[in-house]
């Protein structure tokens, strides 16, 4: 994605230096999000000490950090039901295991996933990828045959709503799924926003046919959206499941956990259980998560960043050209993409990601053809750092529109 020449040396807030290099680079990918509060912030570097001198792996045994982190979690949620929290490692495996709670739960194997959607790389994870997202001829015979994909709503496309909701009804009337799993907001395609209601409306369809609902936060989450949760956007009481990781544990250990209703996991077999592995309820991530979810939560990051973001938005807009198109955000998730003349341009997406370094600027492609250049801040903006970001993407778009047009 970058020369092969930078090495990283350093990071703090949004800034990262390169070996031999005075002038730092603004970051706007913050390790796709999960580096969420800027990197090496001295409130989580406290947490990494003060979980390192405390514990280090103990398996079988509770820590007050892993379930005053628990109670954090389900707090958040914002609603009566009794839930209980697994925590793992990864985001790919917390999804495995919020699909194995499902089938368990309704004792069905059909899983039903979103184009556009991308949960992980490790197994089931990979299945419930968009294969545009994800090179699937490398995993063999391996990708699960029980699942089924349909289109995903986009609030800049209109009807998209209606659609995607027909067709997931249509495989839910012909099929017993177990799940559909979905990002509120998706992020490797793109910060891909869904009309407001969507969530809701999914949550009652899937109700109906007795389906359950897994909503993967692991990019939208931890107030990357300006909420706690991106579902919160929508009315949703008493989700099924919730899975996050990334930024849970402030960058620092890929902490992840799964926030189910209590009685998913009261089906799951205390002999020979699937939800176990070496490092789960590791006291270092959770006694890190803790701490960090403190921090963001006194200091109210999350309202910030939905501030920050329309502001950000706002002053956006006004730097656009022609080939820059369809920006949207939700919080300090924003996102535009490439195009010529209405398609996707994912070689002047290229182009746009080196005119950014050249300004000492970092972003990436995504999206399923390439052509969408996420803009990711840390939620820890304060003062003229709105100022500086637009003042640096508008010299990375004056050189961008200079490269282009040439
Ligand atoms: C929405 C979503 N789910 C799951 C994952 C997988 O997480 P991990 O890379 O930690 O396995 C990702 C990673 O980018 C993601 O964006």
């Amino acid at each position: 994605m970058y020369p092969e020449s930078l090495f990283a040396v350093r990071a703090e807030g949004m800034n990262v230096w390169m070996e031999g290099d005075d002038q730092p680079y603004l970051d706007l990918v913050m390790g796709y999000s999960s580096v969420n509060f800027g990197h090496c912030h001295p409130v989580i570097i406290a947490a990494v000490h003060e979980a390192a001198c405390a514990l280090d792996q103990i398996h079988a045994f509770h820590t007050a950090p892993q379930l005053e982190l628990s109670e954090l979690l389900v707090r958040a949620l914002a609603t009566q039901g009794d839930y209980k929290v697994y925590f793992d490692v990864g985001g790919s495996n917390a999804v495995a295991a919020a699909v194995r709670l499902c089938r368990t739960f309704t004792r069905r194997e059909t899983v039903v996933a979103f184009e556009g959607g991308f949960h992980g790389t490790g197994h089931p994870a990979a299945s419930l990828s968009d294969d545009r997202l994800l090179d699937k001829k490398q995993y063999g015979e391996q990708l699960s045959p029980n699942v089924i994909k349909v289109p995903f709503p986009d609030y800049l496309v209109d009807g998209s709503l209606r659609a995607a909701l027909m067709s997931l009804e249509t495989v839910l009337v012909n099929k017993a799924a177990a799940a559909v799993v979905v990002e509120p907001i998706q992020g490797a395609a793109g910060f891909i926003v869904p009309p407001r209601e969507f969530m809701q409306e999914l949550q009652c369809l899937a109700r109906r046919h007795g389906t359950l609902v897994i909503i993967d936060e692991i990019q939208s989450g931890i107030g990357r959206c300006g909420h706690f949760f991106a579902y919160q956007r929508s009315n949703i009481e008493s989700p099924d499941v919730v899975v996050v990781s990334k930024s849970l544990a402030g960058g620092y250990y890929p902490l992840s956990a799964v926030i189910a209703k209590n009685e998913l996991f009261s089906t799951v077999p205390s002999i020979g259980t699937a939800f176990q592995s070496t490092f789960n309820n590791n006291p270092f991530g959770t006694t890190i998560a803790l701490r960090t979810l403190e921090f963001a939560l006194r200091e109210h990051l999350f309202d910030k960043a939905k501030d920050h973001g329309a502001e950000l938005l706002r002053e956006l807009r006004s730097l656009l050209c022609p080939a820059l198109t369809r920006l949207r955000g939700v919080g300090l998730a924003l996102a535009f993409d490439i195009s010529d003349s209405g398609r996707p341009a994912p070689e002047w997406a290229k182009l746009f990601v080196a005119c950014a370094l050249e300004e000492r600027v970092l972003v990436y492609r995504s999206g399923v053809y390439r052509n969408v250049i996420k803009i990711a801040p840390p939620l820890t903006l304060d003062g003229n750092d709105v100022e500086t970001i637009i003042t640096r993407l508008r010299a990375v778009i004056t050189r961008f529109k200079k490269v282009c047009i040439a």
